[in-house]
């Protein structure tokens, strides 16, 4: 799929602050830092278009972003973010649940993984909780650069006997990193079947 153009549209602290539901959406949750915002940037080859940091916990809002005139990319505020109190991760963990559920123009969910870690288990209760729901959802590994290949399938490999528990056949899995542009073509076509 060709990005032609794409531009921020709004940020909403809930689901019902969102753009309205009339277009197909694709949205982008995982652990705080994982590099949710940098792919984005990275599949519509716009550095800068969502907000990137170092430091955990950069994006606060539900950030719609319009692509090609006809469908929104979303960048989710990340969860399992230490430095935030208790009650704030759970308010937010509920107004992440509610938008989940409940956005009705919300084809998949894209949730990212970073590619050095073992399993972690916010990850797999996200991936777990996605499938009991009926949402449907892709894996994407994240800073794949970082470490050798080998390693990356090893966590992977890790990552499928936990799901495995759970899921007798696995959702997509994609593989990227933002800053080597791996993975874009897989995403975007990922995207693209859903828009055919
Ligand atoms: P929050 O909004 O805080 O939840 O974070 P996020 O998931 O949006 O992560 P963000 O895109 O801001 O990236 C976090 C850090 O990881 C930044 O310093 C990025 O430069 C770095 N990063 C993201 N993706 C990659 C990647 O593929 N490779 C490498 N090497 N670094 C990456
Ligand atoms: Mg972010």
């Amino acid at each position: 799929m060709q990005i032609k153009s794409a531009s921020f549209v709004a940020s909403a602290a809930q689901v019902d602050q969102c753009p309205p539901e009339n277009k197909p959406e694709f949205a982008f949750i995982g652990r705080s830092n994982v590099g949710k915002s940098s792919l984005l940037n990275m599949l519509v080859d716009k550095k800068g278009m969502a907000k990137t940091s170092s430091t955990p916990g950069k994006t606060q809002l539900i950030n719609h972003f319009i692509i090609n005139e006809n469908w929104y990319m979303v960048d989710l505020p990340g969860y399992g973010f230490a430095k935030v109190s208790r009650e704030e991760r759970e308010a937010w963990k509920k107004r992440l649940d509610e938008y989940l559920l409940k956005r009705k123009n919300l084809y998949s969910v894209f949730v990212l993984v970073d590619a050095r870690v073992t399993p972690q288990a916010n990850d797999v209760e996200m991936i777990n909780w996605l499938g009991e729901k009926g949402v449907p959802l892709a894996i994407v590994y994240t800073k794949t650069d970082k470490i050798k290949p080998k390693e990356v399938e090893e966590n992977f490999k890790l990552m499928q006997d936990e799901l495995f528990r759970f899921w007798t056949e696995l959702p997509p899995v994609l593989f990227t990193s933002a800053e080597k542009k791996i993975g874009r073509e897989e995403v975007l076509g990922f995207i693209g079947k859903y828009l055919k």
